[in-house]
């Protein structure tokens, strides 16, 4: 443990958001914002397994706000599309809407809910399915993201119950982008030039939303630190 900071592995995650969702009336809502290469869908995808190893029975599901990006298409005909993945080139209205549906729908009805697609670069309409599970666990860069209603962002907050922020160094989140840039078929060159111009301007509106986070959460090793 590093002093002035606490340690917590995936499973006592897990265990607060069990300990929480539970005596909540509705569908328990864990939104994990950050910036861009934090390692959120990581995250996601190991509390939701460990809720569901812990329970034993699928009691969670993601809901990733990656599946409202818009299409190609879309950000083509608007001249967007070099500006994909600003908090514009998304469909936040759809996003909030479909968060407001889950919320109100009992376990039990089925809410399809799209993904996105890293090797066609595209949202799959209903990539998910939720039903049964009473705990989503949503994550995306502009969920705590407050402009003012300029983009329609600002209104997520309201419908989250619990809200962690996945901080992570600078340097780490530009070699990940990089990285991940280079798997969907960019050149080293425009690799880096994609996350210059664009990712890391991301990341700079994200990071300004850290300090209204319910938890602000820092790998560390195996586990994660509590900042
Ligand atoms: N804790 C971690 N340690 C090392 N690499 C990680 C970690 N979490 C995520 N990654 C890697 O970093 C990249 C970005 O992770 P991802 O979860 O997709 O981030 P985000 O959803 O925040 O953009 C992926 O290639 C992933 O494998
Ligand atoms: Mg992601």
């Amino acid at each position: 443990m590093t002093r002035g900071s606490v340690e917590i592995s995936l499973a006592e995650l897990a265990a607060r958001v069990r300990k929480r969702a539970a005596g909540h009336t509705g569908r328990f809502v864990l939104g994990i914002a950050g910036p861009p290469g934090a390692g959120k869908s990581t995250l996601a995808r190991g509390v939701r397994d460990e809720l569901n190893l812990a329970a034993g029975t699928g009691i969670a599901e993601v809901a990733p706000m990656d599946g409202f990006h818009l299409t190609n298409a879309q950000l083509r005909a608007a001249g967007n599309l070099v500006r994909k993945g600003e908090p514009d080139t998304f469909d936040a209205g759809g996003y909030v809407e479909l968060l407001r549906t889950l919320r109100a729908s009992a376990p039990g009805v089925e809410v399809p809910w799209p993904t996105y697609d890293r090797e066609i670069h595209e949202p799959v309409p209903g990539g998910v399915v939720f039903d049964r599970q009473t705990i989503v666990v949503t994550e995306g860069n502009y969920l705590l993201l407050d402009d003012g209603d300029t983009t329609g962002w600002s209104a997520v907050r309201p419908l989250l119950d619990e809200t962690w922020y996945l901080d992570v160094p600078r340097p780490i989140i530009e070699q990940r982008l990089i990285r991940r840039h280079m798997r969907g078929g960019r050149t080293m060159e425009a690799a880096r030039t994609k996350v210059a111009q664009s990712d890391l301007p991301n990341a700079g509106l994200v990071e300004r939303t850290r300090t209204t986070a319910d938890l602000v959460l820092r790998k560390s090793g195996r586990h994660y630190r509590i900042c």
